[in-house]
């Protein structure tokens, strides 16, 4: 049984007697206990793929933050590695693939994952947290959108302008639709197989939908986050945050996600407007977290009288930065748990 169930409940578009508030990333460098087991470590890797670690390290935000939902603790690029494309974490610079995608041959080498093979630490990391969660906060678990999963796996790193992901959909379309089919496949298969194990709501990370125009979003992204959607919908809550695409709403709104994720560009009552009964997720400025207490407090609750009048969980507009003060993130959360709105 759950003991605090209004993150799920606000999930699945139910009324709740607060607004529910977790953080992306929140299990991260914000915290040092973090930052501490990290450091005794070989390497990110070495973390995500210690089942027992990654739970200790995903329940770590429940205790020092308070929050009302945890998130499993791992990486969108477990997918390509799955799949057959390792990645690397190099310290202060982010993610590499040594090799990336460039051909059709490329693709035509790359599987379609099973889950249980080749995903098992997650799914292992997903059972242990829920043992030791016993029912405190509901569990997300998460994958990233194909589109995304592309942009790294052909830029081979993060990108300014991911300029190569994006050179395959102008010079070589149909061999990216291959590339985002097997994803598909892998993703699909692979977050089914996440709420088999005990998440109860997944979201979906498609941070450089952003970067696309409008058609290539439509013909390159979103058909297959409404694939995915589709074949999860029965089955868990599922969030779409779309960093950067906000002319896409409409697109969400017609697509079976229970949670549209919203970025501080967005204004939460166009989006209410353009997906009436969803229910809303975001969107503070991460950079809001750099001022005082009180510049905190006022900040989040303009955020929280933006979203009146529907269901909402209150975030951040995208990832908590690494170099904020956690004392200011509880402020944050604090906020979110007093407002009488
Ligand atoms: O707390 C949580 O949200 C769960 C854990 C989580 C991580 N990555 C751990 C992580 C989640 C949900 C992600 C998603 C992820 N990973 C996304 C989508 C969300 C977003 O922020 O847009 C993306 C694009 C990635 C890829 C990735 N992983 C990058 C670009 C980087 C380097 C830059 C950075 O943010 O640190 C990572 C590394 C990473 N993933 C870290 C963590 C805690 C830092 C690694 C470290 O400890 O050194």
């Amino acid at each position: 049984m759950l003991h605090n169930d209004l993150f799920l409940r606000a999930a699945r578009g139910e009324t709740t007697e607060r607004t529910p508030v977790w953080l992306m990333r929140q299990a991260g460098r914000i915290l040092p206990e973090y930052r501490k087991l990290r450091g005794s470590l070989s390497g990110f890797k070495e973390l995500v793929e210690t089942p027992a670690l990654a739970a200790e390290v995903t329940i770590q935000p429940i205790d020092a933050l308070d929050v009302d939902a945890a998130i499993i603790f791992s990486d969108i690029l477990v997918v390509p590695d799955a799949m057959g494309l390792p990645y690397e974490m190099v310290e202060a610079r982010g993610p590499l693939f040594p090799t990336t995608i460039q051909s059709a041959a490329d693709v035509a080498r790359l599987r379609v994952a099973d889950p249980h093979e080749h995903l098992g630490y997650v799914l292992e990391a997903i059972r242990i947290t829920k043992k030791a969660l016993n029912g405190r906060v509901p569990l997300i678990g998460f994958a990233g959108a194909p589109w995304t999963i592309l942009a790294y796996m052909v830029e081979g790193h993060g990108s300014k302008t991911f300029s190569k992901a994006r050179r395959l959909l102008y010079q070589e379309p149909a061999l990216a639709h291959l590339l985002l089919e097997k994803i598909t496949a892998t993703t699909i298969a692979y977050l089914q197989a996440q709420v088999e194990a005990g998440a109860q709501v997944v979201q979906v990370f498609d941070s450089w939908a952003g970067i696309l125009p409008p058609a290539h979003y439509t013909e390159f992204s979103s058909r297959y986050i409404a694939q995915i959607c589709a074949a999860l919908a029965p089955l868990a809550p599922i969030t779409v945050f779309a960093k950067g695409a906000w002319w896409a709403v409409p697109e969400f709104a017609a697509m079976p996600c229970r949670t549209i994720g919203l970025d501080w560009n967005q204004t939460p009552a166009d989006v209410r407007a353009a997906a009436p009964g969803k229910t809303l997720q975001g969107n503070l400025d991460p950079a809001a977290l750099y001022g005082t207490r009180a510049q905190v407090k006022a900040a989040t609750e303009a955020m929280l009288r933006r979203f009146a009048g529907g269901p909402h969980i209150a975030n951040l507009g995208h990832g908590v930065y690494p170099d904020t003060d956690a004392d200011n993130v509880r402020v944050f959360v604090d906020t979110v748990k007093a407002w009488q709105g």
